[in-house]
């Protein structure tokens, strides 16, 4: 089988499979290309999708923040789009793989990939482009162990709506609260009943929706298909002393058969890197009914742009509309 994914495409093309130096190597945050799973031997990645994909084809997959990591005889790094984030991953695989690990970096040259030199350069590595095709770069390094001095807080903290919320790089609305979600919550303050309710937040990302309903007294279960936006959850839970259980799924993947949510509210995602998908946002919806109680609703805020109605109309037959600034829209729809 054929690569699919333009990074995929320059490394099959170079042909490294071939070299020693990367034989067994582990694919870092891999996008999903099925011949990555015949050229790597496993997979580090924090989406739990792309786990859950190496995993059913019996492929070993972990997340960076899971303690019982496999050796790592060679990596190759997928570059994240987000630089904060490129950067967390560097300092990641020269903070876990030994000094000297065989390292490519391979990515899209519109997504920041050349900026790989200069940040390897400032973690004290040397590295070299080895190929380029495909609108594509590939850079070939070793790992290098920091100085124990040097080591990054990757988790930041602010203050919002008089709760602390925790961020990591990658992770939704770092460091400010999403217009939509000040939008959603307004609207929540007065469409959810006083009584402790039993919600789902789907896409918790830094947790303030989770935070914002255990504040209130509500039984609150937090979902995020990204392994840091699950850290930064927990994290925000705790530092304002509340409590929710906080899960990596992929939608309602995770959830127990036969549970119920009173409410389930949403910020839903659009985009996976940069490219729109309303993939998970049309799942969230078209399955939300299932997850229900009889009466139970489903609150979700989307850009008013957004194609949300008809879907909802197709699910629940019909919803309304709680808040509209003309930017973003607060959608009801109650289970039948
Ligand atoms: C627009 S952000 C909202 C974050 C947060 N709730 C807020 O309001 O600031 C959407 C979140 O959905 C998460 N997400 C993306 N795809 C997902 C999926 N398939 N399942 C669950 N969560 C997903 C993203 O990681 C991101 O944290």
């Amino acid at each position: 089988m054929s690569a699919r994914t333009p990074s995929c495409q320059l490394l099959e093309r170079d042909a490294f499979a071939d070299d020693p130096d990367f034989a067994g190597f582990c694919a870092v945050e891999p996008p999903d290309d099925p011949w990555l799973l015949r050229a790597a031997t496993h997979a580090i990645s924090a989406d739990e999708a792309t786990l859950e994909r190496w995993r059913s084809a019996d492929r070993p997959a972990a997340s960076p923040l899971d303690p019982a990591l496999e050796a790592v005889p060679a990596a190759v790094l997928f570059w994240p789009k987000a630089l904060k984030l490129a950067g967390w991953w560097l300092d990641w695989l020269n903070r876990t793989l030994p000094e000297g690990t065989p390292l490519m970096i391979v990515g899209e040259n519109h997504g920041g990939i050349r900026r790989a030199p200069k940040m390897l350069a400032e973690r004290g590595q040397t590295s070299a482009k080895r190929d380029g095709a495909r609108r594509c770069s590939l850079f070939v390094t070793q790992t290098r162990s920091p100085d124990a001095s040097s080591a990054p807080a990757s988790r930041e903290r602010f203050e919002a709506d008089g709760m602390t919320l925790v961020s990591h790089p990658g992770v939704f609305g770092h460091g400010k609260v999403d217009e939509g979600t000040a939008l959603l919550l307004e609207a929540l303050e007065a469409a959810l009943p006083r009584t402790p309710l039993k919600v789902l937040d789907v896409g918790s990302g830094d947790g303030i929706i989770s935070a914002w309903l255990a504040r209130r007294g509500h039984d609150v279960t937090a979902v995020d298909v990204n392994h840091f936006a699950v850290d930064a959850t927990r994290e925000t839970l705790a530092a304002n002393g509340l409590k929710g259980r906080v899960l990596a799924s992929d939608v309602y993947a995770a959830l127990d058969e036969g549970e119920r949510f009173d409410f389930i509210v949403s910020n839903p995602p659009f985009h996976q890197q940069r490219e729109i998908n309303y993939g998970p946002a049309g799942r969230l919806i078209s399955e939300a009914a299932g997850w229900l109680t009889r009466g139970g609703r489903l609150v979700l805020v989307a850009n008013a742009f957004l194609p949300y109605a008809d879907p909802l109309k197709h699910a629940f037959g019909g919803f309304d509309v709680l808040a509209d600034n003309r930017r973003f829209r607060v959608y009801q729809a109650p289970a039948r």
